[in-house]
């Protein structure tokens, strides 16, 4: 299980739960070999989810002027441009093991790393901003 902290802001709570549901899900799905078209759509839904998630966390740091905003959405640009990379990939060649392995270190890093870091701050300073 990935350890990670609660931020000051619900929604990204909750999304952070649903992320973390979809991994889950993934995982389970390429730790049984399940078919290629079971995996792609799992895949799908992480990948839509984490853009919906992204555009949300940039529309209210938009919003607030949040100063670091350029660098918090750049790590959101790179890691949407390192999935679309991976659905390819997977697609071409249906290494299910190469997948996982993907899923499992590289995304699981990543993401305690950025809820912990830069999601934790944007929360803290969204939630300063806003009438209570
Ligand atoms: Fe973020």
């Amino acid at each position: 299980m990935l350890n990670y902290p609660q931020v000051a802001l619900d929604f990204m709570n909750r999304d952070h739960a649903e992320f973390i549901s979809l991994r889950e899900k993934l995982l389970s799905l390429l730790t049984s070999g399940s078919p290629n078209d079971e995996v792609d759509t799992s895949l799908n839904e992480l990948f839509d989810h984490t853009q919906h998630h992204f555009a949300e966390e940039e529309r209210l740091m938009h919003e607030v002027s949040f100063p670091p905003f350029p660098v918090h959405k750049g790590e959101h640009d790179a890691v949407l441009a390192d999935m679309a990379a991976r659905v390819t990939r997977w697609k071409q060649d249906r290494d299910m093991d190469a997948l996982r392995e993907w899923l499992d270190k590289n995304v699981g890093d990543w993401f305690v790393n950025h809820v912990s870091t830069m999601d934790f701050v944007t929360a803290r300073f969204i939630a300063a901003q806003r009438p209570q």
